[in-house]
């Protein structure tokens, strides 16, 4: 068969086509992908890998007076190629001078709207495999320093995942142990044996080195106070730090010069620890010498959980408890409504879950988020400030609000005006040897009960004090609750949250 010239041009015209349109699809296909790489989530910008060595991390320093460069110059003394970073919230005012070699650089924690999230993130700029974390004013004397920390460091794997070298100053370096109970929202300082050198926390000031993977795997690994905000996600990890034979030396103590800087810098620490607390739910601290620190809930704080819904406050949600210091107000709450009850006449006992509380650990049940008590309706006009709180609620000369609810027939005292912690009271009247009354709320144990549970009252040791409840109060709450309740304790609505096991 012959081709003729048209035929084969014809050919040649579609093979050429087919060609292009192979390259075509190839190349959209390239596009696509590298498209898709870049705007699927998870696929963050890869690092590039650690190098062997260690940075300088400097973190906390304040603007007004600082020796960072004095501090960044006496290591780069020591060894010049160490990489160093200065980690700040905001571009330092006034500017820091710092030694212009490459292996030098401030980072800025604060995101920018014109540059990139990596520009922020310090784990861009750490790449190294270990992380010195130094002081501002601290001075490095001898090569042999670092050196030897990460021999330490190295030594101790698998038993300590942080070294700290003291820094010679005022007060000397503690070992402590910590244990953050975040369910409780509590942290807890003890003091370690005078000798011991390993613990879970620190106090004073101290070079710390650890593994860079390790720092950034915190949620917050720069958070301020630094010590403080590290050793709070440590120890929830059960990681230990030793303490070295080696120590630094400080260029400037005190750091600050005037007593209005060190003032400022006392404002400052003071806040940068209550957003710390905040930000970790932490607001009862517990120090090694036995003293407490309370952080939020006061009479001028609102309540620190929202409104409830399904009988499941919000915390339980978080895995955590009511916070220890709600606990404390209803307590305060609960004790003074009781005497105030006691002192003008008005038969009470103990409620529900209250109760309940009371017969199971003679408190509060740690997860509850009022306080209940039933009273007898007929003995209502004995009291002045129930009376009063039928026309409007009442704020006492104690700073309580007396009310009457609007949700129904019954009462409720306020912890104050703006934090609404409240111990309800339920008034039950006597028909026919049963205890009744005339609202109802949707909850099993709100039912009406024989009055001989009443007759006598009998003392039962709560919240720290002596409260009054049903007699034979195993009956009453079985009861109410059903079997075993005191013994098996369950969230109040078992079928959205369940109870699990504190690790
Ligand atoms: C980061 O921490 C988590 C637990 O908090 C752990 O399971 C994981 O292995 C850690 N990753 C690295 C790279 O260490």
């Amino acid at each position: 068969m012959r081709i003729t010239f048209c035929q084969g041009v014809l050919a040649i015209a579609i093979t050429l086509n087919l060609l292009i349109l192979y390259y075509i699809l190839r190349l959209q296909q390239r596009v696509l992908r590298r498209h898709r790489d870049h705007t699927q989530p998870g696929s963050r910008q890869q690092l590039a890998p650690l190098k062997p060595g260690m940075t300088i991390l400097i973190r906390e320093f304040e603007d007004f007076e600082n020796y960072v460069p004095d501090v960044v110059r006496s290591f780069i003394r020591q060894n010049p190629e160490v990489p160093v970073v200065v980690a700040a919230d905001h571009l330092p005012y006034p500017p820091m001078v710092l030694p212009s070699t490459p292996n030098v650089k401030v980072l800025i924690l604060k995101p920018a709207p014109d540059q990139p999230a990596s520009a922020s993130r310090p784990e861009v700029y750490v790449r190294t495999e270990y992380v010195a974390l130094v002081p501002d004013g601290v001075k490095a004397d001898a090569t042999f320093q670092l050196e030897r920390m990460l021999e330490e460091l190295k030594a101790g794997q698998g038993k300590v995942e942080m070294v700290a070298a003291p820094v010679h100053s005022l007060a000397p370096l503690q070992c402590l142990n910590l244990k953050v109970s975040l369910r409780r929202w509590t942290a807890e300082y003890t003091a370690a044996p005078p000798s011991s050198k390993v613990c879970t926390a620190l106090r004073g000031e101290a070079v710390l080195l650890l593994h860079t993977k390790d720092l950034f795997n915190l949620s917050m690994p720069l958070a301020k106070p630094l010590l403080t905000s590290l050793f709070i996600q440590t120890s929830l990890r059960e990681w230990a730090v030793r303490i070295l034979d080696i120590s630094f030396s400080a260029v400037h103590r005190p750091l600050f010069t005037s007593s209005h800087n060190q003032w400022k810098a006392d404002n400052l620490a003071k806040a940068s620890h209550l957003q710390l607390f905040q930000d970790f739910g932490i607001k009862r601290v517990i120090l090694e010498d036995g003293k407490e620190q309370w952080f939020g809930c006061s009479k001028e704080t609102p309540r620190c959980f929202g409104t409830i819904h399904d009988d499941t406050p919000e915390y339980l949600y978080q895995n955590r408890w009511t916070p220890p210091c709600c606990l404390r107000a209803l307590r305060e709450t609960a004790k003074y409504v009781i005497n105030v009850l006691e002192t003008s006449g008005v038969r009470y006992w103990l409620e529900g879950g209250t109760l309940l509380g009371a017969a199971r650990h003679q408190d509060i049940i740690p997860w509850d988020y009022d306080v209940d008590l039933g009273i007898y309706l007929e003995d209502i006009p004995n009291c002045e400030l129930l009376r009063n709180a039928d026309s409007g609620s009442v704020v006492d000369e104690r700073g309580f609000v007396w009310e009457k609810a609007i949700e129904g027939d019954f009462y409720r005292v306020q912890f104050s005006e703006h934090n609404h912690l409240h111990v309800d009271l339920w008034p039950f009247y006597p028909k026919n040897g049963l205890m009744t009354k005339d609202t109802w709320m949707d909850h099993r144990q709100d039912v009406e009960f024989p009055e001989h549970f009443l007759k006598p009252l009998v003392p039962i040791p709560f919240a720290g004090f002596l409260a009054l409840a049903p007699n034979d109060y195993r009956s009453f709450l079985e009861l109410k609750f059903g079997e075993g309740v005191i013994e098996n304790p369950e969230y109040p609505n078992p079928a959205l949250k369940r109870m699990e096991k504190e690790h």
